[in-house]
């Protein structure tokens, strides 16, 4: 199943249909008398990418198009659909499939009594389900930012995005000369296949009908269970990325991730596998790359930082002097500037 990435990075940039880094732009040259750019620690020798995390989510609410157009504009090499499906078989951009914490359903009074408890893998919880509406009645919902703090000025105005919309933004980027990837995240599959509606085909079959092959849209497809990416990788190969819950949580649901036999591309992994408690790095990020794989790290946010930062320039100066193949940020321009004063 697994892919030798760091074989030719070169090679891999040509192939660009399923795979690494876009590198956006022109390639500059450095005059003799300039000082050679940093030789980047990541598993290929290629600067990290920079993730959209929902799109630029800490400006716009999360998975809107003008979260995604915006993470574009700002550099980022791939933006972020977490995907879910409708009751009717539409997959749309949603973190979860409860609809509360990012759409205005709760003022629908038409949805009032469709509101359930479900069993979750993280416990019981009662809300509404994105697989319990059709798409048509998706369609009558407004997203909203969920974190406190941000601009709240878009809520109510933005409707809830499909992944086709998705595919056909970075498509219609691509026709400018801009290629900017997508990172897949299928969103708690299991659920789906035990209702009959498994994630994996509709996905394959979207990209597909969308050619983003063709038209040299790098992708991978990220998931928190090992299943699903199995699944992908018997029907695909397209490069998979082993999502690892954080490490307090892992210990409280039993998980535990042996990087030497991971049978995907890489890892997802919590900041806190990356860096300590004092922000210094761990032997992580080389304990991977000696196992063939890449290590894409989430999620940095400007204005929440993880301890002990302060400052997310910090944090992200951190991981990328760790040698991290990739970060999410809710704040894409920031991590694209901090990685060009690294790479300087
Ligand atoms: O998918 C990895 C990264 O996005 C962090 O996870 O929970 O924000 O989807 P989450
Ligand atoms: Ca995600």
């Amino acid at each position: 199943m697994k892919r030798l990435i760091a074989a030719s990075a070169l090679v891999l940039a040509a192939a660009c249909t399923s795979a690494p880094a876009p590198q956006s732009g022109p390639v500059e040259t450095s005059a003799a008398t300039e000082p050679a750019a940093t030789a980047w620690n990541t598993l290929t020798g290629e600067q990290p990418i920079v993730i959209a995390h929902r799109g630029a989510s800490g400006l716009y609410p999360e998975h809107t198009i003008m979260a995604y157009k915006t993470a574009i504009e700002q550099g980022a090499d791939f933006i972020e659909p977490d995907l879910v499906m409708t009751s009717d078989g539409v997959l749309i951009a949603r973190h979860d499939l409860y609809l509360s914490a990012t759409t205005d359903i709760a003022d629908h009074p038409e949805f009032a009594d469709r509101k359930v408890k479900r069993q979750t893998p993280l416990g019981e919880h009662e809300d509404w389900w994105a697989d319990d509406f059709t798409f048509a009645e998706i369609q009558t919902l407004k997203a909203r930012q969920q974190f406190d703090g941000r601009p709240m000025q878009y809520n109510d105005t933005l409707d809830i995005v499909t992944f086709d919309e998705i595919m056909d933004l970075v498509l219609a980027e691509a026709e400018k000369g801009n290629i900017v990837g997508l990172h897949v995240e299928a969103k708690w599959p299991s659920h789906y296949t035990s209702i009959g509606k498994g994630l994996a085909d509709p996905i394959l079959d979207a990209m597909k009908a969308k050619g983003l092959k063709e038209a040299g849209i790098p992708v991978y497809i990220q998931c928190f269970e090992p299943p699903f990416l199995a699944e992908i990788a018997e029907k695909s190969d397209l490069p998979l990325i082993q999502n690892m819950v954080g490490a307090p949580y892992a210990a409280m649901m039993g998980l535990s991730y042996d990087l030497e036999t991971m049978p995907t591309d890489g890892v997802g992994a919590d900041v806190s596998y990356v860096l300590d408690e004092d922000g210094q790095p761990t032997d992580f990020v080389d304990r991977a790359h000696k196992a063939g794989l890449l290590v894409h790290v989430y999620t940095v946010r400007d204005d929440r930082p993880d301890a002990p930062f302060t400052d997310s320039h910090a944090e992200l100066k951190a991981l990328f002097d760790a040698g991290v193949d990739g970060i999410w940020a809710d704040f894409p321009a920031t991590a694209v500037e901090v990685r060009g004063q690294v790479g300087d």
